[in-house]
């Protein structure tokens, strides 16, 4: 699904990654872990085809297909999806509109019709209840207000009805009180399936008592120094990062 080869990317000139591989197969949920400033926000940038980064080495497949040449919204077209630590607040479009509109820009990527509005709508409450969502925070506008919570609720709302092959969640869980925590951990659960795969960019390990992830890897200075299954996520709550640079000097 998603191959990443000896991807080198400044910042500035400043080297911030140095050297990812990453393989994720359909069927797979990674998490990535890793201190502050270890490089986590800026790979899930350049996968979103955020300007601002100078990629200088290395190439990215995402269903086979040269990611770093596409357009942002080519890439949500392919089924890449993308939350974001600061979802942003869009004053005066509501929820529900922000979502059609969004879904039916990937479908005219992908030359389907749009979908119609009782189509969209069934489709929306079917994802709602899913989430025990209620339906007045979809007619608000869009973040506006939310409590930190209903935004990370969401954001998983959104992820629902777009139905990514791919999904980034770039610190999804952060600021989230154990109830929102839970909610996002069953709604990535439910979103779970053979033919999807999600990357979960945490800096505890406390989601990964709600999902439980294939494959651990730790970021540390732009590489991943670390590989391994959910136990690494526990250790890493128990003993910090400081191991994995020892286990590097
Ligand atoms: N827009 C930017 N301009 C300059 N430096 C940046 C920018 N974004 C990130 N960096 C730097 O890149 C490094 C990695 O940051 P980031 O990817 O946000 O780390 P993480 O998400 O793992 O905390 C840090 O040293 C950070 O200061
Ligand atoms: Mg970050």
């Amino acid at each position: 699904m998603l191959t990443i080869e000896d991807l080198h990317v400044s910042i500035g000139g400043k080297k911030v990654l140095n050297g990812i591989n990453l393989q994720v197969y359909a069927g797979q949920v990674h998490a990535i872990m890793g201190p502050n400033g270890a490089g986590k926000s800026t790979l899930a940038a350049v996968l979103a085809g955020k300007a601002g980064y100078e990629i200088t080495k290395g190439r990215v497949l995402l269903h086979d297909q040269d990611l770093l040449q596409l357009a942002p919204e080519t890439r949500a077209a392919l089924g890449l999806f993308l939350a974001f630590q600061y979802p942003v607040e869009i004053p005066g479009v509501t929820t529900t509109n922000f979502l059609k509109t969004a879904i039916n820009q990937i479908r005219k990527q992908r030359t389907l019709p749009p979908l119609d509005a009782v189509a969209f709508l069934e489709r929306l409450k079917e994802k709602r209840k899913l989430l025990g969502m209620d339906h007045a925070l979809v007619q608000r506008s869009l973040n506006e207000g939310f409590s930190g919570g209903e935004k990370k609720r969401n954001e998983m709302l959104q992820m629902a009805i777009l139905d990514p092959s791919l999904a980034i969640l770039d610190e999804t869980d952060s600021g989230l009180d154990i109830d929102a925590l839970t909610i996002v951990g069953q709604a990535i659960n439910q979103l779970r399936r053979a033919n999807n795969a999600m990357v979960l960019i945490t800096h505890y390990q406390r989601l990964l008592d709600h999902v439980v992830p294939d494959v651990v890897h730790v970021f540390y200075d732009g590489k991943i120094m670390q590989s391994g299954d959910h136990a690494l996520a526990r250790r890493l709550e128990k003993e910090g990062y400081a191991w994995i640079t020892q286990l590097h000097l």
